[in-house]
């Protein structure tokens, strides 16, 4: 391994200071480098004393008319950041968070495919940040604003100027009006902030909700709904001894960014380890993964078994039966969980070893009229023949000499470099991702929904010093439960990933990113854009 290190520290792939990792090794380190101060050990609060919060559903406050067509009049809600205080367990104080709309996750907007809405963002927020904005990031320099929002709706076919591009955050006592035109299939959407170079620090804050697209091909599913559909957002932090969101650091006073935080508080819709007393039914679970950089490994204490249905963009072509399942950063998993034969049980919903929520379920038996379809939709998977074009993109990791990751980027290149990829208007286009890093990359790209074609193990050394692809087993198809439209796709460590593309919609200038926001927020993002025949 040292000789190794030593042979890339003297290749040309040191660029001034900087290593590309590579290597197994980094890890553990990367992840211990941060000065921890005196965190609260989450596991000492007792487990399932708070109920499970729904976030409340967005009532608009009537209809306005479109900036570009006065005739058209659709609902317009409007979503304030502000700061609140909010209990995250009984034993608690409030925790101090910024949310949209009063709490968090932020309230839920509830739409119809092909019904738009329009959303005016407000930033009400106090002039400081509480959280540590590191001034050598790109966005984030000393003569910026501190406080910069940007809402994007994740996973939404907008045109540019209403999908929240990183550099058109505003600041406070201002806002912006975005149009969400919904012309698109039913999917669990979100909102969250996008601020260039303090976007992690934002939506660590709390500013994100969920944004719920219908249509009647869902409808039409006699899917559990009302009460037995159940919103689960999981966002992990760390919290101080008395109950605030801490950030980590780095021991270095001047550049305080961290390449990832996990924190052992893992809030359920913005509580600790609470609980959720259900009927012995079918519920539907909407999971999204709103954390900055854990990923789930979620399964069921009792080993029941449960159904996927839906991924990012929507329904799958049917359900996939699961014992456990992993979900990205960015992600989400629309589930159908059967409670019918646990009457009585209290059954803990986990992250591996570690608890998540629990489901109590009711002793009596219940007629339940819902269903779990054999098959849900059509998704016909879209052949290679039909892409004309693949771009080869490398996922790149960069290390100071003591092997501390200090820089991520894509494909080599800085955010501020002239936009390389260029999509044509209804053309669709292969991207391959070569991640020669250790950490999985859930990589998210704006305006588009794709699937995933496959993986495929390569030979890292190879493609580091020689640029040689040299695969090392077959390609491998995405897992039964990816095998729908997704947003966002885990580009695995030492693998080729390839995703197909049609690029509809709009013409301009979107991004696409790395969804672990701390990679996010230092260079693992890049523009693209859509252009005209
Ligand atoms: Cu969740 Cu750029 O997005
Ligand atoms: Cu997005
Ligand atoms: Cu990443």
């Amino acid at each position: 391994m040292t000789s190794r290190r030593t042979f890339l520290a003297k290749s040309s792939l040191l660029a001034g200071g900087l290593l590309l990792r590579g290597s197994a090794a980094n890890s553990a380190m990367a992840h211990g480098m941060s000065t921890r101060a005196n965190t609260l050990n989450a596991s000492t609060l007792t487990p399932f004393v708070d109920p499970l919060p729904l976030p409340p559903i967005a009532k608009p406050q009537g209809l306005r008319a479109l900036p570009t067509s006065a005739k058209l009049k659709l609902p317009y809600y409007r979503l304030a950041a502000r700061p609140i205080d909010m209990k995250v367990h009984r034993a608690l104080k409030p925790t101090r968070f910024w949310s949209y709309g009063g709490s968090v996750p932020g309230p839920t907007l509830e739409t119809r495919s092909g019904e738009g809405v329009l959303v005016e963002w407000a930033n009400e927020l106090p002039q400081q940040h509480f959280l540590p904005i590191d001034h050598r990031l790109h966005g984030a320099e000393r003569e910026k604003p501190r406080v910069r929002t940007v809402a994007h709706l994740h996973g939404a076919k907008t045109r540019p100027e209403s999908d929240g591009y990183p550099e058109d955050w505003i600041v406070p006592g201002t806002s912006a009006v975005y149009h969400y035109p919904n012309d698109q299939d039913a999917a669990m959407l979100w909102y969250h902030d996008h601020a260039m170079g303090i976007n992690r620090l934002n939506i660590y804050a709390g500013l994100f909700g969920s944004f719920l697209v219908r249509d009647a091909v869902e409808d039409a599913l006699n899917l559990p709904r009302g009460e037995f559909e159940v919103p689960l957002a999981l966002f992990d932090r760390l919290l101080t001894p008395d109950g605030q969101l801490y950030y980590p650091v780095s021991d270095k006073p001047d550049a305080p960014w961290v390449p990832e935080v996990f924190g052992d508080a893992i809030l359920v819709n913005g509580k600790l380890f609470p609980y959720s007393e259900v009927k012995a039914r079918k519920y539907r679970l909407r999971v999204l993964n709103a954390s900055n950089g854990r990923f789930y490994h979620l399964a069921f204490s009792n080993g029941m078994e449960f159904h996927q249905i839906g991924t990012d963009q929507g329904l799958l072509p049917a359900p996939v039966a699961l014992k456990s399942l992993l979900i990205a950063p960015g992600e989400r998993a629309d589930l159908v969980v059967d409670f019918a034969q646990h009457r009585g049980e209290a059954i803990v919903l986990k992250n591996d070893a570690f608890v998540v929520m629990q489901f109590r379920v009711s002793a009596q038996k219940v007629e339940d009229n819902s269903s779990l379809p054999r098959t849900l939709r059509p998704v016909p998977r879209i052949g290679e023949s039909q892409a004309v074009k693949t771009r080869l993109l490398t996922l790149d990791e960069y290390t100071n000499l003591v092997a501390e990751p200090i820089l991520l980027l894509l494909n080599g290149t800085y955010w501020h470099q002239p936009i390389t990829e260029k999509p044509v208007l209804n053309t669709t286009e292969i991207w391959s991702f070569v991640n020669p890093t250790d950490d999985s990359h859930p990589i998210h790209l704006h305006l588009v929904r794709f699937q995933i074609l496959d993986r495929q193990h390569y030979e890292p050394w190879a493609y580091q010093t020689k640029n040689e692809l040299k695969f090392l087993g077959p390609a491998e198809p995405p897992a039964p439960n990816e095998a729908g439209w997704k947003d966002t796709v885990r580009a695995d460590p030492r693998m080729v990933t390839r995703i197909i593309v049609p690029f509809e919609g709009f013409i301009g200038r979107y991004v696409w990113h790395c969804h672990i926001l701390e990679h996010e927020d230092n260079e693992m993002m890049r523009p693209y854009e859509v252009v005209a025949s």
